[in-house]
């Protein structure tokens, strides 16, 4: 009622004064969609850009959630990106944060090479990289700050070194089947050295087959379908996962064959699906990979940033699971 009382000409000059507002607050918008410059976010807050794999695998979820969480936490602003698991969708992610200017670049690379060039890129426009959970093979370590994450070689050693402990009585050859992880990726190529090596104590422990099943319950599930049609005496089943491993029980259920006792199950990873299959009999052992690495990545961008000294590589720390300590770990199990 008011307003229908001011002036025509005073309307219009607040009208004018509320667009011009409107305008500027649209772009501020605008910008923090886009990034903001290699000094912090528009409100001053350091600008992070995360390029994940994608959403494979549980241990994969708890990773995102920890990483989104942390970020929020450190009072950090997180550009995130899902590449559903192909490097060019995560170079092309990396090339965005460059342009955006964000002040530091993490990923966890879906394949272990081919990534000098963008990391290159990124380097010359002074934006420091930290790898996290999985590693690149680039001869030129100073393309990125830091490595954060596990020690995949030894997640496999330990599960093939409880194996040749679990069958030093069996007689006979011991058929091993494994499901390997995402070709080409860190953790596919590490945890089969270490389990090829630890296994090699024993000459009647054998891998009679090995075949990616690229870190999914489906493909697991589809691989190892295969494998029990084409091998009638499966002892022993090394997933490079829980997901594969979960996704397997299904058709070593269906070809009706007990998991757990029929064929002797190994994963990595510990996440709650495969921790409770560990507790009821389906699963033998488990190598813990733990997915909790967002707050020391909060931590390690923050120094990188104000250039400080980090080590080369960092490791998480890691336990491994029997059926009896998973019932006592279960109720605890975060994620
Ligand atoms: O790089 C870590 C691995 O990737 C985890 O073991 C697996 O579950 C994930 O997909």
């Amino acid at each position: 009622m008011r307003n229908m009382r001011m002036p025509m000409a005073r309307r219009r000059a607040m009208a004018v004064v509320a667009a011009v507002l409107l305008a500027g607050a649209v772009a501020a918008c605008g910008n923090s969609d886009t990034g903001s410059g290699g000094d912090g976010g528009d409100d001053g807050k350091l600008v992070l850009g995360f390029s994940q794999v994608g959403a494979e695998s549980g241990w994969r979820t708890a990773n995102t959630n920890s990483i989104k969480e942390a970020a929020t936490e450190a009072g950090i602003e997180l550009k995130f990106d899902d590449a559903q698991q192909k490097q060019e969708n995560q170079i092309k992610a990396i090339r965005n944060y460059i342009q955006q200017k964000v002040d530091v670049i993490a990923f966890s690379p879906v394949v272990e090479s081919g990534w000098d060039t963008v990391l290159k890129e990124a380097k010359d426009a002074g934006i420091p990289v930290i790898l996290t959970d999985r590693a690149v093979d680039s001869a030129d370590k100073s393309l990125y700050k830091t490595f954060l994450g596990s020690d995949f070689v030894k997640e496999g050693r330990l599960s093939g070194e409880w194996l040749v402990e679990n069958k030093k009585d069996a007689t006979g050859d011991v058929n091993i089947v494994e499901l390997q992880g995402t070709t080409g990726s860190a953790p596919a190529n590490d945890r089969k050295k270490g389990f090829a090596e630890a296994i090699a104590a024993d000459p009647k422990l054998k891998v009679i087959a090995s075949q990616s099943g690229d870190f999914t319950r489906a493909g697991g599930k589809q691989v190892m379908e295969q494998f029990l049609k084409a091998h009638p005496k499966i002892d022993v089943l090394f997933a490079h996962n829980d997901d594969m491993g979960l996704g397997a029980l299904e058709a070593i259920t269906a070809a009706g064959k007990e998991p757990g006792k029929d064929i002797t199950i190994i994963t990595i990873d510990a996440v709650k699906d495969g921790m409770q299959a560990l507790a009821d009999g389906k699963f033998n052992f488990i190598a813990e990979c733990s997915p909790l690495l967002g707050p020391q990545l909060m931590d390690l961008a923050k120094k990188v940033h104000a250039g400080e000294e980090v080590p080369p590589r960092i490791e998480t720390e890691e336990t491994t699971f029997t059926q009896e300590q998973a019932k006592e770990a279960l109720p605890n199990r975060k994620y």
